[in-house]
C-alpha cells in the first residue's frame, strides 16, 4: 500500500535490530488488511531509550514493540503499564494513545495461545520451564495461572527462585524453582506434561545445543522450543524424534505479533498471512 500523509507509523526498537522479523510480520498484515500503516525498525542505544520515547510522542507513532535491551527500561518512561508487564517488569509493546504511553507483555499470551492452537492445553497439566530471562518469565506468569503444577530451572538458580516466590503469591500454588543441572531436569521432566524451553541454548549459531538429553522425551511429552532461528532447534528434533508432539518458536512469535497488531490497530490480525511472511523469511537466513 503507498505510504499517504496519514499514514501511521509503528515500529520496533532494540539494540541490535537487524535480526528483528517484526517489520516482516507486521508489514505483511497491514497489507493484507489493506490498512495505512508502516513499520519500521529502530536501533535505539540504550542511553537513548528515553529520547526515543519522547520521540515517539513528538512523532505521534501509534505502536512500538521493544526488544532486548530494552524490554525493562522503557518501564521507567510509560505512562501505564497493564498488570502482566508489571509482573514480569518487561514491556514488548507500546501503544500511544493520545500522547500516554501505555506499556503490554505480549510474550504470555503468545506462548498460550501458540500452545492451545497447536492442542496444546496447560490446564490441569504439570509444566517445566527452562529459563527465567525476559521471555520466560512472561511465560511463567501465563503457566502460573493456567497450569496445574510449574517448575522453573534456570542456569542461575536466584532468578528462578525469585520468580517462583512471586508467582507462588500470585497464582496461589506451589512453583518449584531450582537449577538446569541434568538431575534437575531429568527429575522434574518425568511428571511433566509440557516442556518450554525458553532459554536461548539452541539457537544459531549454537544450532548444535540443547538442554534436554534424548533419552529423557518421550511420546507423551509437548514441547515447546521458544527459539525460533534455527526453524527447528535441535531440542525440537530430538523431540520430535521421541515421538512427542512439538510447537515450534516461531507459533509463539506470530501469537506474541499478532496480540501487538491487535493493540495498535484494535482489528483481528491475519495470522496465516503473518506465518508465511516470518517463515518466508526464515528459510531464507
Ligand atoms: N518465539 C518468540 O516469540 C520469542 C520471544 C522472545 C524471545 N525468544 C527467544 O527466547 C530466547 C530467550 O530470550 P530472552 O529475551 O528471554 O533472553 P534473556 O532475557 O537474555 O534470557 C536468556 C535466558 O537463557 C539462559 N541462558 C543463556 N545462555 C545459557 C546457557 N548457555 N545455558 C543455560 N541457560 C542459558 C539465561 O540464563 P541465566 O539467567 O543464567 O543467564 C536466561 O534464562 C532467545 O533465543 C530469543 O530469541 C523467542
Amino acid at each position: 500500500m503507498a505510504m499517504t500523509g496519514k499514514t501511521r507509523v509503528c515500529g520496533v526498537i532494540g539494540d541490535p535490530i537487524e535480526h528483528t522479523l517484526s517489520p516482516i510480520m507486521h508489514n505483511a498484515a497491514f497489507n493484507a488488511l489493506k490498512l495505512d500503516y508502516a513499520f519500521l525498525a529502530f536501533k535505539v542505544k540504550p542511553s537513548e531509550v528515553e529520547n526515543a520515547l519522547n520521540g515517539m510522542r513528538a512523532l505521534n507513532i501509534r505502536g512500538l514493540n521493544v526488544t532486548m535491551p530494552h524490554k525493562s527500561t522503557v518501564l521507567n518512561f510509560l505512562d501505564r503499564v497493564d498488570l502482566s508487564a508489571q509482573i514480569v517488569n518487561s514491556v514488548n509493546t507500546i501503544l500511544n494513545k493520545e500522547s500516554k504511553l501505555f506499556g503490554f507483555n505480549t510474550d504470555g499470551v503468545g506462548a498460550l495461545k501458540a500452545l492451545r492452537e497447536n492442542g496444546v492445553e496447560p490446564k490441569g497439566r504439570k509444566v517445566l520451564l527452562l529459563g527465567a530471562g525476559g521471555a520466560a518469565r512472561a511465560i511463567a506468569y501465563a503457566m502460573a495461572k493456567e497450569s496445574d503444577e510449574l517448575a522453573v530451572l534456570n542456569r542461575t538458580v536466584k532468578p528462578a527462585q525469585e520468580l517462583a516466590k512471586l508467582l507462588e503469591k500470585l497464582a496461589n500454588k506451589k512453583i518449584f524453582a531450582g537449577s538446569l543441572s541434568p538431575k534437575e531436569i531429568q527429575q522434574n521432566l518425568q511428571d511433566s506434561d509440557i516442556l518450554i524451553n525458553a532459554t536461548s541454548v539452541g539457537m544459531k549459531p549454537k544450532a548444535e545445543e540443547s538442554l534436554v538429553a534424548p533419552k529423557l522425551l518421550r511420546p507423551d511429552l509437548a514441547v515447546m522450543d521458544i527459539v525460533y532461528n534455527p526453524l527447528e532447534t535441535k531440542l525440537a528434533k530430538d523431540a520430535k524424534a521421541a515421538g512427542a508432539k512439538v510447537v515450534s518458536g516461531v507459533e509463539m512469535l506470530i501469537y506474541q505479533g499478532a496480540a501487538s497488531f491487535e493493540i495498535w490497530t484494535g482489528k483481528s490480525a491475519p495470522v496465516e498471512v503473518m506465518r508465511q511472511a516470518a517463515l518466508n523469511h526464515l528459510m531464507k537466513v
